[in-house]
Formats: structure tokens, C-alpha cells, sequence
């Protein structure tokens, strides 16, 4: 099994999941872990750069994303769901990779650049808002992935940079100590960018244009009845361009079959918005039906839960123990071993 793919993926916990996670990531993790072995990161280590000062949050939304995992349909007999903070080989493996990559190169990374530049806004230009570990975040997730020998990482555009500084400080670790690390690549899904309701680019919790898998039925319809449709549309029975509608948008994620009379209707005009968005948002409940009885049911047996990450993490951390001890071999560190 040396070439076999190992799928290794994670989340922060910084709260509940909606449809972007699903439709953009973890719908595609549910459909994956029946073609490979996967790993799924709870990253609560990852969670705290940003909300060190803020424990309770993160471990409060370890549980929460648990649930949502589940409720999206992660089984726990084919993917592995682990909770990083367990694993210590990964902030072991993160200070052996920080001499490997050079302060420069992180501030260059586009994903960090970014967020350095956001979190100036915020703190102003001195920097302050920024630490160290913050800019060693490339650094950490390379140690996530290889610490399980993870050879293909789903992820959203906007991580791709850091793959690519994963695979670099892989190249850079495998010439200096010899052929060790295996090169991650990165797996895109289909949508790796979910737009909002309300047409942003981005469907975020902080835009205030999110649906999450826990909103109950009325929040879901209340919503998608604000959602924005073709401008230029009217009266009822103007006809529309659904390619510049958030509502067609959804559509053709939850409306499969009816998904050609939408929009024929649309474009003669004989359908109008209100009726459109009450159609998307039943479909919408409907789609989202197993998912919240799946995680009603975990939410009813909370020693589940516990048991499927108790186990996740052991199974997780007995790989990150191997793979540690090929990567200290390499790097000549394995002392009192006979
Ligand atoms: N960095 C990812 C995010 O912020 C989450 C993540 C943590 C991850 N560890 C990972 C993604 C390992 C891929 C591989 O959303």
C-alpha cells in the first residue's frame, strides 16, 4: 500500500458549518472518503492563532463541528475524524519545518499576505495583530499533512498557496535529510467558492449571507426570501436572466430534475420571484432533512460522539507516530534507539 493516496483534509472550529462548508468542501469529503483512506482535522490548534485569547469558543465548536461532520454524512467507519491539539507529533513536526522556510517566503505567501493586510486594517499598519504564529500557519498545515503522509488535500482556491508551501518545504526536507516526505497535491472541488444569497462572492459568516445546516426551517425561508434576483426584473411577469439570479443559483444545487422548467419559466417570464424563492426554499428544507437527522441523532447520543473521536484521534495519532519516526530517523534526531 506504499502508493496508496491518503486523503488528508481539516476545519477550524470556529463555528457551526453552512452551505458554503457543505457545498464547497465537506459535501465532497462525504462523497471521497468511499474511494480513499481520509483524514479529517478538527484543527483546533489552527482555531486558537486567531482566538488564543479565547478558549471556550474553540472548545466549544470542537463538538459543534464534530456534529456537523456527522450530520453532513462523514461516516465514521470509512474517514477518520481526529482532534489536532492530540496530536503533538504536529507542533513537533511544525519547529523541525520552521528552519526550512524563510520569514520572507511566508510574508509572500498570497493566503497570509492577505491576511496580514486585513489584520492591519484592523490593528492599524504597525503590524501589531500579527504573530508569529499567525505567519508560521503555512508551516503548521504542511506538518498537518505530512504528518499522516496526506498525499491529496481538498481544499478551497483560497488555500491553495499553501499547498504549494507544502510541497516546497517537502521538496526542501526531502534535500536536506533525504527522500522522506511524500509532495501533497491539491484536490479542488467543483465549487470551491460558494457565492451568498445576496450575490457576494463568498458565502461567509461574517457577511451576514449565510445559511447554516442548523438553521431551522422558517431562518432558511426567511432567508432565501431575501436573496437577490435579476435587478431588471420588475413586475412578475417580466422575463429574467437567471444567470445573474442567487436564487437560479441554488437552484442548481438542490433542484435537479426541475431544474430546466426554472429556467425556461424564468426567462419567458412566466414565473415570478416570490413563487421562485418559496420553490428554493422547500427544496432547500427537503435537501437539508438528513442532514439535521443525522445530527439530531448524534446530538441525542453525545457518548457517540465522544467514542468517534476518542477513536478518530488514536487511529490518527498511532500514523503520526510511524511517520515521526522516519522523519526523526532522517533528520538524524532518533537518539537511544538500538
Ligand atoms: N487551513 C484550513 C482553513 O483555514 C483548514 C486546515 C487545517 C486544513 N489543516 C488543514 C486544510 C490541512 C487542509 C489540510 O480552512
Amino acid at each position: 500500500m506504499e502508493n496508496e493516496k491518503i486523503i488528508l483534509t481539516g476545519i477550524r472550529p470556529t463555528g457551526n458549518l453552512h452551505l458554503g462548508h457543505y457545498f464547497g468542501a465537506v459535501g465532497n469529503w462525504v462523497k471521497l472518503q468511499n474511494e480513499y483512506n481520509t483524514l479529517i482535522e478538527i484543527a483546533d490548534v489552527k482555531a486558537l492563532t486567531d482566538n488564543f485569547n479565547n478558549p471556550d469558543k474553540v472548545r466549544k465548536n470542537v463538538r459543534e463541528l464534530a456534529l456537523d461532520l456527522l450530520a453532513c454524512g462523514i461516516d465514521p467507519n470509512k474517514a477518520t475524524i481526529f482532534i489536532q491539539s492530540m496530536i503533538p507529533e504536529i507542533a513537533e513536526l511544525t519547529v523541525y519545518y520552521s528552519n526550512l522556510v524563510t520569514i520572507a517566503r511566508l510574508e509572500r505567501n498570497p493566503t497570509i499576505k492577505t491576511e496580514i493586510s486585513q489584520k492591519k486594517e484592523i490593528f492599524g499598519q504597525s503590524g501589531e495583530g500579527v504573530t508569529y504564529g499567525f505567519l508560521g500557519y503555512p508551516v503548521s498545515q504542511t506538518a498537518d499533512i505530512t504528518a499522516f503522509g496526506g498525499t491529496l488535500v481538498p481544499v478551497g482556491d483560497d488555500q491553495l498557496p499553501l499547498i504549494e508551501q507544502a510541497r516546497e518545504i517537502v521538496r526542501k526536507f526531502n534535500s536536506i535529510y533525504g527522500d522522506t516526505l511524500k509532495e501533497p497535491n491539491h484536490l479542488l472541488s467543483k465549487i470551491p467558492r460558494l457565492k451568498g444569497l445576496d450575490g457576494n462572492e463568498k458565502m461567509g459568516k461574517s457577511l451576514g449571507n449565510a445559511i447554516f445546516l442548523v438553521d431551522d426551517d422558517e431562518t432558511i425561508t426567511k432567508k432565501i426570501m431575501d436573496a437577490i434576483t435579476d435587478k431588471n426584473k420588475i413586475h412578475k411577469d417580466d422575463p429574467a436572466n437567471p444567470d445573474v439570479c442567487m436564487v437560479y443559483y441554488y437552484h442548481k444545487l438542490v433542484s435537479g430534475d426541475n431544474l430546466v422548467t426554472i429556467c425556461n419559466e424564468c426567462k419567458e417570464g412566466k414565473r415570478g420571484c416570490i413563487q421562485c424563492k418559496k420553490e428554493l426554499a422547500k427544496n432547500m428544507i427537503e435537501f437539508l432533512k438528513p442532514v439535521k437527522e443525522r445530527r439530531k441523532y448524534y446530538e441525542d447520543n453525545p457518548e457517540k460522539v465522544e467514542y468517534i473521536l476518542k477513536e478518530g484521534t488514536k487511529k490518527a495519532k498511532l500514523k503520526a507516530s510511524e511517520n515521526m519516526d522516519k522523519i526523526k530517523k532522517a533528520i538524524k534526531i532518533d537518539y537511544f534507539k538500538e
